[in-house]
C-alpha cells in the first residue's frame, strides 16, 4: 500500500505543534477542563511528547505534539512526522506550522513512517491519517516516498529473491510503469559487448551477471545514473568473515537508490532524458572465480591488478562508467555501497559524495537541507592518484594499507569517466542500523532526494 496523505475533510482532528517556550500560552483558547488535564499530564512540549485531548462529549478534539527546544530538534530529523504516525486512529490536520518547522520535513517524516516491509510477514499499519501539511505539495511528497519505498523494498529483499535476474525484473517493472526502454546484456554476451569486468566479477555465481540499461524521455538535458548492483558480496576468493558478510544483501543499495531516484524523476515527469545503468552481479566463490593477482582489462583498455577480490564494486562500475561516457551526458551520477571506509568516515546517516564541480556540490548541499537527506562533500584528492597505481598494471583495485579507502575508490571510478562535464559519485551505506524516525531498521535510500531536489537548478529544467 503506497503511503498517502488524507483528504482535507471537515471532521479531521487538529494537531498543534508546540515549542517549550510557548507553554502555557499555546493553551489559552482551550477549555478549563482541557487546560487542567494538560497540567495534570505534565505536557511540557518535550521532543516527541504527545497528548490527545477530548471535547466535553469525549470526542477527540485536539492532539498536542511537543517540538522540544531548538537544540534538541537538531539531533534528529522526521521526529514530528514519526510522532504523528503513532497517534491513535483518526484523520489529523495541521492548521499552522511554527515558523521554524518545515512542512516538507513533517510530511516526509509522516509518509516515510508509513513504510512497512511486508513481503514475508504482515506488519501492523499506521492508524493515523494526515492531511498534507500547509504549504506542501502532497503529490510531490507522495511520489518521493513511493520511490524511497521501492529502494527500501529492493534492499530489504534477501539475495535469494533479489539476484541479478530479480534486479533486472525490478528495472523492467519500473520501466513498464513509465514507458521506459530496457536492454540487458547477460552472461557470455558481456564479453562480446566488451564489458569484461562485469563478466569477470559475476562469472562464479550461478545467476548470470548482466548490465542493465534503461532509457526514458525524449527531450531536454541528459542525465545518466549508474548504480552498483552487487546482489550479494561474499568478497569472492578474498572471502569476507561471517560478521562482515551478514549484511551483504544490501550491496545492491546503489542500484536500488538510482532506481528510486529514476522513479522520482519519471513520476514527476521531469523534462530530461534519463539513462540508468546497473551492473548486476553476485560476487561469489567457485572454481572459475577471478583471483587475487589477476590482471584484467576494462572496457576502456585500462588494465587493473586485482589485489583484493572484495573490491569488486569499482570493477563492475568501471565498465558501466566507461560505457556511460561513450554517450556523455550533461550530468552523470554514480551511487554505490562501495567502501567500509566511507562508513567509518561519516557513519550511516550521511551520504558522502565526490565531485569536481563546485556549483553542483553547492546545489546538492542546499537541496539536502530542503528535503532532510543529509549529504557531505568529500575530496577527489588528486595527489592520491599514485596510491591506485600498482606499477605492473594501470590501476590497483585495492591499495595496500587502506589509507583514504573511500577517496581512492572514488579516484578509481573517476578514471573511467570521460568527456562528461559534471560527475558526482556517492559512496552510500544504504542501511539504517537502528530504527530512527521515518526509518525502520533495514534498507534506506540516501542522496536520492537531494539529487532529485537539486536537478531543476543543476540542469536548468
Ligand atoms: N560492499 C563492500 C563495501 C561495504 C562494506 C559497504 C561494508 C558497506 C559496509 C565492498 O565491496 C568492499 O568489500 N570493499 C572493501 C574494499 C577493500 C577490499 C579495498 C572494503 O571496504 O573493505
Ligand atoms: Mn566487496
Ligand atoms: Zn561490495
Amino acid at each position: 500500500m503506497p503511503a498517502r496523505f488524507s483528504e482535507a475533510k471537515t471532521d479531521t482532528i487538529p494537531i498543534r505543534l508546540i515549542a517549550p517556550a510557548d507553554v502555557p500560552d499555546a493553551f489559552a483558547d482551550l477549555t478549563e477542563a482541557q487546560r487542567s488535564w494538560i497540567n495534570h499530564m505534565g505536557f511540557a512540549a518535550k521532543p516527541g511528547q504527545v497528548l490527545s485531548l477530548a471535547d466535553a462529549s469525549g470526542r477527540p478534539a485536539l492532539a498536542l505534539i511537543g517540538l522540544g527546544k531548538p537544540e534538541a530538534r537538531k539531533r534528529t530529523r522526521f521526529a514530528v512526522g514519526a510522532t504523528i504516525a503513532q497517534l491513535p486512529a483518526g484523520t489529523y490536520r495541521i492548521d499552522a506550522l511554527p515558523e521554524d518547522v518545515s512542512g516538507n520535513e513533517v510530511g516526509l517524516g509522516y509518509l516515510l513512517s508509513c513504510y512497512r516491509f511486508d513481503r514475508y510477514r504482515n506488519q501492523p499499519q499506521v492508524k493515523a491519517g494526515l492531511v498534507a501539511p500547509p504549504g506542501t505539495n502532497a503529490a510531490n511528497l507522495e511520489q518521493i516516498v513511493e520511490a524511497e519505498s521501492l529502494t527500501r523494498d529492493l534492499i530489504n529483499t534477501p539475495a535469494e529473491d533479489m539476484g541479478p535476474d530479480a534486479l533486472e525484473a525490478a528495472m523492467r517493472d519500473l520501466a513498464g510503469r513509465f514507458g521506459a526502454d530496457v536492454t540487458a546484456t547477460e552472461g557470455e554476451a558481456l564479453i562480446g559487448a566488451n564489458l569484461p569486468l562485469i563478466h569477470t566479477v559475476g562469472r562464479a555465481a550461478t545467476r548470470a551477471p548482466r548490465l542493465l540499461d534503461m532509457t526514458w524521455g525524449n527531450s531536454g538535458p541528459t542525465l545518466t545514473l549508474v548504480g552498483k548492483g552487487v546482489c550479494f558480496d561474499t568478497g569472492g576468493l578474498n572471502l569476507k568473515p561471517g560478521a562482515s558478510m551478514g549484511l551483504m544483501k544490501k550491496d545492491m543499495g546503489g542500484a536500488a537508490t538510482v532506481l528510486g531516484l529514476a522513479q522520482m524523476i519519471m513520476s514527476a515527469a521531469l523534462p530530461l532524458r534519463l539513462r540508468v545503468l546497473i551492473p548486476a552481479v553476485e560476487n561469489n566463490v567457485a572454481g572459475n572465480a577471478f583471483r587475487p593477482g589477476d590482471i584484467l582489462t576494462a572496457r576502456n583498455g585500462l588494465t587493473v591488478e586485482i589485489n583484493n577480490t572484495d573490491a569488486e564494486g569499482r570493477l563492475v562500475l568501471a565498465d558501466a562508467l566507461a560505457l556511460a561516457s561513450e554517450t556523455p551526458p550533461d550530468l552523470m551520477i554514480s551511487m554505490a555501497t562501495l567502501t567500509g571506509a566511507a562508513r567509518v568516515a561519516v557513519g550511516p546517516d550521511l551520504a558522502p559524495f565526490y565531485t569536481d564541480d563546485d556549483p553542483l556540490a553547492a546545489a546538492l548541499a542546499m537541496a539536502a537541507s530542503n528535503v532532510a537527506d543529509p549529504v557531505w562533500r568529500m575530496p577527489f584528492h588528486t595527489p592520491y592518484e599514485s596510491m591506485i597505481e600498482p606499477g605492473i598494471a594501470d590501476l590497483d583495485n585495492a591499495p595496500k594499507g587502506g589509507f583514504a579507502g573511500s577517496i581512492t575508490a572514488a579516484l578509481f571510478l573517476r578514471r573511467f569517466v570521460k568527456d562528461t562535464p559534471r560527475y558526482a559519485h556517492f559512496d552510500i551505506y544504504g542501511w539504517q542500523p537502528n530504527a530512527a524516525p521515518g526509518r525502520p531498521k533495514g534498507g534506506v535510500g540516501q542522496g536520492a532526494r537531494s539529487v532529485f531536489e537539486a536537478l531543476p537548478e543543476v540542469l536548468n529544467l
